[in-house]
């Protein structure tokens, strides 16, 4: 078992990561101090996986838990579904010291941390991840959301969990695309922090899927630089923002190729190569380093070739997504493996970077 934190203050949580650790919540969540009604949010596809074990879990450390589930999709990260998230904790009469417990993706995770944001001005919640992606990256450091019909994310808060509780051992049952996924993020870590996190990922990308130590040091590290990162800057003003590697070009991927094309985790990926190919292209980092990233994203199966999605589609969705400034868009560049800057970069170079890889 791995103990880690997010040190913010009075707001500061443990991640705990341990395999099997699925069966032991209850009293995980008694150790915190969190007692009676607890409500399990999580959709109908995790529930028949695991909410038998978290709920026995949770009965038998004295909890009195009742289980809400929405829809399984990213289409109901949605202000309405959370309505009815309100309606059952009303129902059920939950107050203001029940904790909400998050079980699954980051759907699951984003739209019940804001559930626990708003109910009764805020309520405690704890994260029990259970994609690759959640693990290691959204079920960490509180940004909660739901979608609005005109962009993702749109309805939100920064509101911190009282803990995270990871077992690698639940991975075994999600779908091999949503793992692959997953793993971009975790190379992300590697590329922004960690040149021999890199490596290792490198040395053993070959057995990472197979859900073993390899894979629960994979999570343990993104984490460890997740929970530092976050406690060095919680709202994004600034360092947080490298968290964002491959994200600019990738939600422009997702935008421009509609969403649903690809999966988010498909998208960073490309989006990295990108990032990486448009900083050496600028003279940030030397070649070989686009080659290396390139290389570790495909061996661990993610796509890293930009689909034919014309330069100007993709300039007119980055100029939507959140990071631009003036005629300026915001990336986040690569100078070495594990170092990054943040760069505002003319419109103009951006083009001229997206109609070079069309004649490359
Ligand atoms: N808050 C943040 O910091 C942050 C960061 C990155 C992404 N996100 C958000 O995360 C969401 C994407 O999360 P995701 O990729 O986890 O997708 P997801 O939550 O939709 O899960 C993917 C699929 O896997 C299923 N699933 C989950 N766990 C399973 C398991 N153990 N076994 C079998 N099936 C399982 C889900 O039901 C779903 O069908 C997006 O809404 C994105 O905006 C948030």
């Amino acid at each position: 078992m791995r103990t880690l934190r997010v040190d913010l203050g009075e707001r500061s949580y443990p991640i705990v990561i341990k395999r099997g650790l699925l069966s032991e919540i209850g009293s995980g969540a008694s150790g915190l101090g969190l007692k009676g009604r607890a409500a399990v949010v999580t959709n109908p596809t995790v529930a028949d996986l695991y909410a038998d074990r978290v709920m026995k879990g949770l009965k038998a450390a004295g909890f009195n838990p009742v289980l809400i589930t929405i829809p399984d999709g990213e289409e109901y990260k949605s202000l309405n579904e959370a309505s009815k998230v309100y309606d059952g904790l009303v129902k059920h009469r939950m107050e203001r010291s029940s904790p909400i417990i998050a079980l699954g993706g980051g759907v699951i995770g984003d739209m019940a941390g804001f559930v626990a944001a708003t109910y009764l001005r805020g309520v405690p919640y704890i994260q029990i991840p259970t994609t690759l992606l959640a693990q290691v990256d959204s079920s960490v450091g509180g940004k909660t959301a739901v979608n609005h019909p005109s962009g993702k994310n749109l309805i939100g808060a920064f509101y911190q969990p009282k803990a995270v509780y990871i077992d690698p051992e639940v991975l075994k049952t999600l779908p091999e695309r949503e793992l692959k996924a997953g793993m971009a993020e975790v190379v992300k870590y590697g590329v922004i922090w960690d040149e021999g996190f890199f490596e290792f990922l490198e040395k053993n990308s070959g057995v990472l899927y197979s859900i073993g130590r390899e894979l629960t040091h994979a999570i343990e590290r993104s984490c460890e630089i997740k929970a530092e990162v976050v406690g060095k800057d919680e709202t994004e003003s600034g360092l947080r923002s490298i968290l964002n590697l491959g994200h600019t070009f990738g939600h422009a991927i997702e935008a421009a190729s509609g969403y649903g094309t690809y999966r988010h985790g498909e998208a960073v990926s490309i989006g990295m190569v990108m990032a990486v190919g448009f900083s050496a292209r600028l003279g940030l980092c030397g070649t070989e380093i686009e080659e290396r990233v390139r290389g570790l994203l495909s061996s661990l199966g993610l796509p890293t070739d930009a689909p034919d999605i014309p330069a100007e589609a993709l300039m007119e969705a980055m100029r939507l997504d959140k990071k631009v400034s003036g005629d300026k868009l915001r990336f986040i560049l690569v100078t070495g493996l594990g170092k990054v800057v943040l760069k505002e970069t003319p419109e103009a170079e951006v083009r001229e970077f997206l109609l070079s890889l069309k004649k490359g």
